[in-house]
């Protein structure tokens, strides 16, 4: 796996930094952290937190936005599929998300490249599509999943995105490329009409450069233009990839594409070759035959069990859980289960395990509940 190393170009800040540390510059600020203060300056000037400045924008289709992050000192670098946390304040209120950075990985470039799609209610995603401007500080935290590229390389490699899950795979794909990589890729891309695809002018250079890479566009909602039209299936496959059975597939999208990809793979006995990661939120269906009751013990507040998902219900019970991606993937929001029965609402898997630990973002309860929260 190849990790970015740390940027030379802001090596004089961090040892400037690191050295401000001591303990005596602590006991100076307290009750506040000294980034409280040195923010009051300059907001990228920090000793403990991560933070990022949007330094470029651009709109490749008319609901995403490309933002150019430039992180503090402490980035690390990330591997390609993994995905970063940030921090946006909206209207006063920080909402913490989750994107996957879609640059190059392993290279000398201190930069982060997130691509961020609008959706419906999406408080962050609309704000940035709508506000972003070069300028925006926002809180980072270190990049991290285990949706990656393999190392050695597979001999051949199947990457397979839908809307805005093209950011991870684009990262592989850009990776693979710059290393070299001389196995066969497939990049299969499913959108709604060539207007909606992201990267395309890219992806098609990347394809006409590199006898070993094909670069298919698929559309759901357009009968010409592209290579294949409708939903992924197995003849989909076999026009992408003739040669899956010995390639590593790795696959972004949204639920309903997830879904139709590994059902083939399970027909075909591929599935321990199939690697996902799935960037949009699973949208709990509110179950009206909800029964029973929601204790957070932890801080004595009941509720009667409304079948959301136990994250919305202690916010509606007036507690504040911390959460990053609302989505199931960060585990920002792990709560212990002292008692009761829990139902997945990506899975559908039921856990009835006491002092379990569960996500409470994706996570309902099905009947008497007891979180430590
Ligand atoms: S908030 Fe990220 S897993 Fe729940």
């Amino acid at each position: 796996m190849s990790i970015a190393t740390t940027p030379t170009s802001r090596g004089r800040r961090s040892s400037l930094l690191s050295r401000l540390r001591p303990r005596l510059l602590e006991t100076l600020t307290t009750p506040h952290a000294v980034d409280r203060y040195l923010e009051l300056v300059d907001p990228m000037m920090t000793v403990d937190d991560m933070r990022a400045e949007v330094v470029a924008v651009r709109h490749q289709t008319p609901d995403t936005v490309t933002l150019t992050l430039r992180p503090t000192w402490q980035w690390k670098g990330f591997a390609a599929g993994h995905f970063v946390q940030i921090g946006v304040v909206v209207d006063g209120v920080r909402h913490t998300r989750c994107y996957s950075p879609a640059g190059t990985a392993g290279t000398d470039d201190d930069t982060i490249e997130l691509t961020v799609k609008a959706q419906p209610d999406g408080i962050v995603s609309n704000y940035l599509v709508a506000s972003a401007k070069p300028g925006l500080v926002v809180n980072l935290a270190p990049a991290t999943g285990t949706f990656e590229l393999p190392s050695p390389r597979p001999d051949h490699v199947l990457l397979i995105s839908g809307g805005s899950g093209i950011t991870p795979v684009m990262s592989m794909l850009r990776t693979l490329v710059h290393e070299g990589y001389t196995g066969r890729v497939a990049f299969l891309h499913y959108a709604y009409t060539e207007n909606d695809v992201c990267y395309r002018a890219e992806l098609d250079r990347i394809a006409a450069e590199n006898d070993n890479v094909d670069v298919l566009y698929a559309y759901t909602d357009q009968q010409n233009g592209g290579h294949l039209h409708g939903f992924f299936d197995t003849e989909h496959l076999n026009v992408a990839a003739p040669w899956h059975a010995s390639a590593q597939t790795f696959l972004c999208g949204p639920p309903g594409l997830m879904k139709g990809v590994r059902s083939v793979f399970d027909e075909l006995g591929l599935s321990e070759s199939l690697f996902s990661e799935e960037f949009v939120t699973a949208v709990p269906v509110v179950d009206g035959d909800a029964s029973g009751t929601v204790s957070f013990s932890g801080s004595s507040v009941e509720a009667e069990n409304d079948g959301a998902t136990l994250l919305e219900q202690a916010e509606n019970a007036g507690l504040t859980p911390e959460f990053g991606c609302r989505m199931g993937i960060c585990f920002t929001c792990t709560a212990i289960k002292k008692s009761g029965c829990t139902r997945n609402v990506k899975t559908g898997e039921l856990d009835s395990d006491p002092d379990n630990e569960i996500q409470l973002c994706i996570s309902v309860p099905v009947g008497d509940v007891d979180i430590d929260v």
